[in-house]
């Protein structure tokens, strides 16, 4: 375990045997106290009390000795004991010395000899107090940081199950979705040669029931698409190159019209869109993925205003794409960016809730955030962020 030391160092024997009777008089029996009468013999005390793991509470040294003098011995001392307090006794007021302590051996204080026993006594007590006080401080500091060490290590063994956990869950719903696809490919293509080669046979009940069952094969295909697609976002790494996000915006607004009729939409890009660096295709799914959400939650709006604003800011850009759509309340909505999370009925506006999931996916990839606010019958904003490199 080792002990409690104070070290009393001066030549003169008389001297050092009168401060070990004062301070054994007054301060705890725990503490042990030793004597030098030379700063050789005190650094040889040191050094064996220190092998058998004893600590210095303190060390008092006169200061005027032959040969090593006392504001010398604290300062050699104070590299091999750092912790411990240091008390130089003066013969007369020695400045100088007092000095060379401070700087060089951190002096708690100095007493001048001859001393007053209250005066060395409050003194000694104070340094012990105080050499108490950081050795409890040292220890919960200590404590503290073993702790946070430990809890780092459980963080990172958990985000390391975790994510384990989630490239089984991505590999689980890509097998899943992969192998659905050829059971509902051959329930679509015997339901349709039964309606090509038996037509005769069947009523016309049957043969609207065989109708619904291949449009109920299709939005399952579509739906296993979205899933097949989110999937592989999630195992994607992008693969960066320099994207004109203007063209990229206006390409893929236009290329989404192509199949949707009938509709009056004013689809505005405010200024110049920035280029960026991200993935060409996984950007693209991005805007797809947020502007065919505004064309089909605009489409009970007689005119549709749709409009795609960027900001620059703390070293990232930030895309705005905003629309006048039926929106929907914010106080309703939870975490539309996960997977099958909607806010409205399939009657009302179809779809199955995957689309706003794979960009979060996609833009967390790039290390960028997303974020929506809508109003309901008034209007939604999606945002997403992309750093600048
Ligand atoms: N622009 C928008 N206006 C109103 N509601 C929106 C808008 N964008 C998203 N939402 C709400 O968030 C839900 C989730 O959007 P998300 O794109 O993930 O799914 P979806 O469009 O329903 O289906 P999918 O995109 O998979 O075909 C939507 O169902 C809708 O309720
Ligand atoms: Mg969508």
């Amino acid at each position: 375990m080792g002990r409690d030391k104070i070290l009393c160092i001066d030549d003169e024997e008389m001297i050092v045997d009168a401060l070990k009777f004062e301070l054994v008089n007054h301060i705890s029996p725990e503490i042990l106290i030793e004597t030098a009468t030379s700063a050789e013999e005190a650094l040889l005390i040191v050094n064996e009390s220190l092998r058998r793991g004893d600590r210095f509470i303190l060390v008092i040294s006169d200061q005027r000795m032959p040969g090593m003098t006392g504001e010398v011995l604290l300062s050699r001392l104070d590299k091999i004991i750092p912790h411990s307090l240091k008390i130089l006794l003066t013969g007369y007021t020695n400045i100088e010395a007092v000095q060379y302590a401070i700087n060089n051996a951190g002096l708690f204080r100095y007493i001048q000899k001859p001393w007053e026993q209250e005066d060395l006594i409050l003194t000694v007590k104070q340094a012990i107090d105080k050499y108490n006080t950081k050795r409890a401080l040292d220890e919960k500091t200590n404590q503290i940081i073993k702790m946070n060490e430990e809890l780092e290590d459980k963080i990172e063994e958990r985000t390391i199950q975790l994510s384990e956990a989630l490239k089984e869950l991505e590999a689980f719903s890509f097998t899943v979705s992969h192998d659905l696809k050829s059971p509902l490919r051959s329930i679509d293509y015997y339901t349709k040669y039964i309606l090509e080669d038996h037509q005769e046979e069947l009523s016309e009940e049957a043969k609207e029931m065989l109708r619904s069952i291949r449009s109920t094969c299709e939005s399952m295909f579509n739906l296993i698409n979205k899933l097949l697609l989110y999937s592989m976002t999630a195992k994607a790494l992008p693969e960066l190159s320099s994207i004109d996000t203007n063209q990229l915006f206006e390409q893929t607004y236009s290329e989404l019209m192509t199949s949707i009729e009938n509709r009056d939409i004013e689809f505005v890009i405010n200024g110049e869109l920035p280029v960026v660096e991200a993935d060409p295709v996984l950007l693209k799914q991005v805007i797809n993925n947020i502007l065919s959400n505004s064309i089909k939650f605009t489409r009970k709006k007689d005119k549709a205003v749709i409009t795609v604003d960027c900001e620059e800011a703390d070293n990232e850009y930030r895309f705005y794409v905003r629309d006048n759509g039926a929106g929907f309340d914010m106080q309703y909505a939870s975490n539309l960016f996960g997977i099958f999370q909607r806010m409205h009925n399939q009657s009302e506006f179809e779809g199955s809730g995957i689309g706003l999931a794979t960009v979060k996916k996609i833009i967390e990839k790039h290390g960028g955030k997303v974020s929506i606010d809508s109003v309901e019958n008034e209007g939604t904003v999606v945002s997403f962020s992309l750093p600048i490199p």
